[in-house]
């Protein structure tokens, strides 16, 4: 069979990848990848490369949490024309990419560190679909006329208040059905707890409004972190 420079080989089974993030071959491996936005332009030392005159940058599960959940083989609930709330951008890794594959959508990019936001600002000046947002993901209410109904929420916020910060978000911008992407650090909720029983007293928090549609422990990736892909629950299926 003819090779294409999208084809799964090495990697496990895995759900179809969501659009516009692509399989690549490089240097005997599969690796994921998004189209670069702007091409000849790298956002953290990630490598470019080129196929058929198309510019990727390969993104590594190590450095993302979302690439992690990708090659675990969890399904995205991300499509091109999807406007994100990003809770804990930091300097713009993951962020980056999820601009590469909102091409006809928009990144809502919080984060609270003026350090990070320095760099979080630099990336979103020359990437249109991002907004950078300086503000507490635990006050929703202060960004919600800049980045109110979106279609899914990602939060990666490394916070004891996780599920609260969840739901708080979702109450103020999260579109009715939209989706909420998290990732729970255990260490973060409580670190001294067994993993486990973070994860479940979390999971317990979130099923008030939310259905979780799957769940995967990160590793070999991110030790001790369980990502979920959830949907928000409409007002007449809450109890
Ligand atoms: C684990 S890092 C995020 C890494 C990033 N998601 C990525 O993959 O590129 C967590 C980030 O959340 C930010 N953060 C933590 N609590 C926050 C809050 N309450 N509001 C906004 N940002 C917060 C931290 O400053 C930090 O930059």
């Amino acid at each position: 069979m003819p090779k294409s420079p999208h084809k799964l080989s090495s990697l496990p089974p895995l759900s179809p990848l969501p659009p516009n993030v692509y399989s690549i071959q490089d240097a005997g491996r599969a690796r994921l990848a998004t189209r670069n936005l702007i091409p000849g332009t790298r956002v953290y030392g990630e490598k470019l490369v080129s196929r058929d005159g198309i510019e990727y940058r390969l993104w590594s599960p190590h450095r993302s949490k979302l690439a992690a959940m990708i090659e675990k083989g969890m399904t995205i609930p991300i499509a091109p024309d999807s406007n994100i709330l990003y809770l804990g951008a930091a300097s713009g890794t993951t962020a980056s990419h999820i601009s590469d594959i909102v091409t006809d959508g928009r990144v809502f990019a919080v984060e609270f560190a003026p350090r990070v936001m320095r760099d979080l600002i630099g990336v979103c000046t020359k990437r249109k679909n991002m907004v950078p947002i300086l503000a507490d993901a635990t006050k929703p209410s202060s960004y919600r006329a800049i980045a109110g109904n979106v279609d899914v929420i990602y939060q990666d916020v490394a916070q004891p208040n996780q599920a609260e910060i969840a739901i708080d978000n979702a109450r103020e911008c999260l579109k009715p059905g939209g989706h909420l992407i998290m990732v729970i650090k255990a260490r973060s909720v409580d670190s001294t707890a067994n993993p486990k029983h973070v994860f479940e007293q979390e999971l317990t928090k979130l099923d008030i409004e939310f259905e979780v549609l799957g769940k995967k422990g990160l590793e070999p990736f991110h030790r001790d972190h369980l990502a979920l892909v959830a949907r928000r629950l409409h007002q007449e299926d809450l109890g």
